[in-house]
This record gives structure tokens, sequence and C-alpha cells, in this order.
């Protein structure tokens, strides 16, 4: 990586061209939008609520499904850029076959998103099941072989460092946290919630503190490196994720605000914080606010 920012999954990770602008701009990798078993179209409009100190989603997880993603594969195999695939299924069995023919384009790593609902797992959600998320990291692990696998995350979890233990145990070569927080909003004056599907996912500044905690916590539970997000817009929150134990930072709403240039920022400012604090690497502040 050309450094250690990174497209989070959701955000103009569909189309190669934009993959590879947004590389060009200063992206250090690129995740795609997560890819299901099957062609979903998510829910209904409105999905996405720009609402003051963040963003609310209820996008749905639409997908072409693995099966219909041949020409993207195609284009994808000349990258000039590392590049996550995102991967979810709503069962163990759809995880697997996701899993295995992700593979076969070689990815440099695969990202699991166990924080979809919908699971045999007694409606559970996997991510917030020790048992469930350790079940889909080793099935998922077995599927892809030596292709790195990250574990993403919900914030949602009662103890997310010992989910993230446990991933670790199951095989995940680093943890991914956080994904949205669960919230809703209503139009008083329509008396309605505003997403078609009322609920949704928080993201954007509203979350840093949420992602800081949770960042934090998994730090001081496993060895594999941590991919940190939620609500990193300026260098100065992207040395706070660094100083809670991330190794690599998301980047997602921020592009929304920002624009694509937001990478390039973001790179720049944290390097300024190093040199006016003699920081000489990230390695360095990795962790020290634990003490
Ligand atoms: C519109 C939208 C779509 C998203 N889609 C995905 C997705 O497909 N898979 C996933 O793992 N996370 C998805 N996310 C979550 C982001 O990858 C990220 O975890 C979250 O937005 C927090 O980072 P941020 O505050 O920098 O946006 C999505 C978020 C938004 C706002």
């Amino acid at each position: 990586m050309q450094n250690p920012t990174v497209l989070a999954s959701g955000f103009l990770g569909t189309n190669f061209p934009i993959m590879q602008r947004v590389f060009e701009e200063g992206a250090g990798a690129i995740t795609l939008k997560s890819i299901g078993p099957e062609e979903r179209n998510g829910h209904a409009n409105p999905t996405v609520l720009e609402w003051g100190h963040g963003i609310i989603n209820a996008v749905g997880l639409p997908s072409p499904g693995f099966q219909n993603m041949d020409e993207e594969w195609e284009q994808l195999s000349k990258r000039k850029f590392p590049l996550i695939a995102s991967i979810y299924g709503a069962n163990i069995d759809e995880f697997a076959t996701v899993a295995k023919n992700v593979a076969l384009h070689k990815p440099d790593a695969i990202e699991a998103n166990i924080s979809c609902p919908n699971t045999k797992e007694h409606g559970q959600t996997f991510g917030t099941s020790n048992e469930a998320s350790q079940t889909v990291i080793k099935t998922v692990k077995r599927e892809i072989g030596e292709i790195p696998l990250i574990a993403k995350l919900t914030p949602q979890a009662p103890n997310i460092g010992e989910i993230a233990a446990g991933c670790e145990k199951a095989g995940a070569d680093a943890i991914c946290a956080v994904n949205t927080v669960a919230g809703m909003c209503i139009d008083i004056d329509a008396r309605k919630p505003i997403l078609h599907n009322k609920f949704g996912g928080i993201s954007g500044p509203a979350i840093k503190p949420v992602g800081i905690k949770c960042v934090y916590q998994i730090y001081e539970n496993v060895k594999i490196p941590i991919l940190g997000m939620g609500g990193i817009s300026n260098g100065r929150d992207a040395i706070e994720y660094i100083q809670a134990g991330a190794t690599a930072l998301g980047i997602g709403s921020a592009t929304y605000y920002q624009g694509i240039g937001v990478f390039k920022k973001v790179c720049r400012e944290m390097q300024e914080w190093m040199k006016e604090n003699n920081v000489k690497s990230l390695e360095e502040i990795k962790g020290v606010a634990h003490g």
C-alpha cells in the first residue's frame, strides 16, 4: 500500500474506472461494495440521508451477485491497486459459496462482512455472536486458502474485544472495525420515519468515538492488525485511530463530504502532525493511548 488509507466498502467501489481514480487520488487500497450470493436490489428509496452530524443509510446490501460480475473481474484483473473484496451471506453455506467464487478472482484480501441480519443463528446477526462469527470466519478461511481474510465487525457487539479474539482464533488475518451504528430519523412534519426501511446505519463524524472505543478494545484482545474506521475526516482523526491501536484507516463518509481528495488530505495532515511531534513512523505511536 502506498499509504495506510483504505476506501471503505459501499463507497465508490462498484465500478473499475472510479476505483482507479480513487487510487490515483491517494487511497492506499480499495474495498469493493459487499458481494452477495445472488442479485439483490436492496431496499426502496429513500435509502441514504445526511442528517447533520453524519449519514444514515439503509441501502440493504444491493449486489449484482457473484455470478454476474465477470465483466468487473475482467477489468479488475488489470488493476494497479490493492483490492479488498467484501462478501456477505445470510447463512454459512452462502458465505462459503460467495467466498469460494470470489477467491477465484484473486483479490489481495477478502473482507467478511459479518454484520448482516437474517441468519440461521436464531435471527441474530453473525457479528454479535462469538460462536456464529467464528463459524463464518473458519468457513471462509477454508474456502479462500492463502488470501488474507479480514473480519469486519459491528459496534453492536456486546463485547467486540471477545468477538475479535474469536475471529483471530478462527483464522482471520486482520480485523476491520467498525461497520455502521443502528439508528433512525423521523420527519416530524410528515410524522413518518425518513428511510423507507425505517432503521438504518449511521456513519460519519457522529460515530468516531464509537469506532475509537471499539478499536481500543480490539487492540487489547488481538495480535493481528486492525483496519480502523468510522468518522475519519482529517489527519487528527486518523492519528487518534492509530493511537487506539489501528494499523490502517478506512475512509467512507468523508468521500461524500469532501470528495476523493480526502485521502491525500488525510495523509498530508498526518505527516504534518508527525513532523510537529517529532514522530518518525506510525509504528512509534500505534496503541500509545493504552499507556
Ligand atoms: C451508503 C453506505 C453503504 C455501505 N455499504 C457497506 C457494504 O456494502 N459493506 C460493508 O461492509 N460496509 C458498508 N458500509 C459501511 C462502511 O464501509 C463503513 O464501515 C462505515 O460507513 C463507517 O465508516 P465512515 O464513517 O468513514 O463512513 C456502508 C456505509 C454506507 C454509508
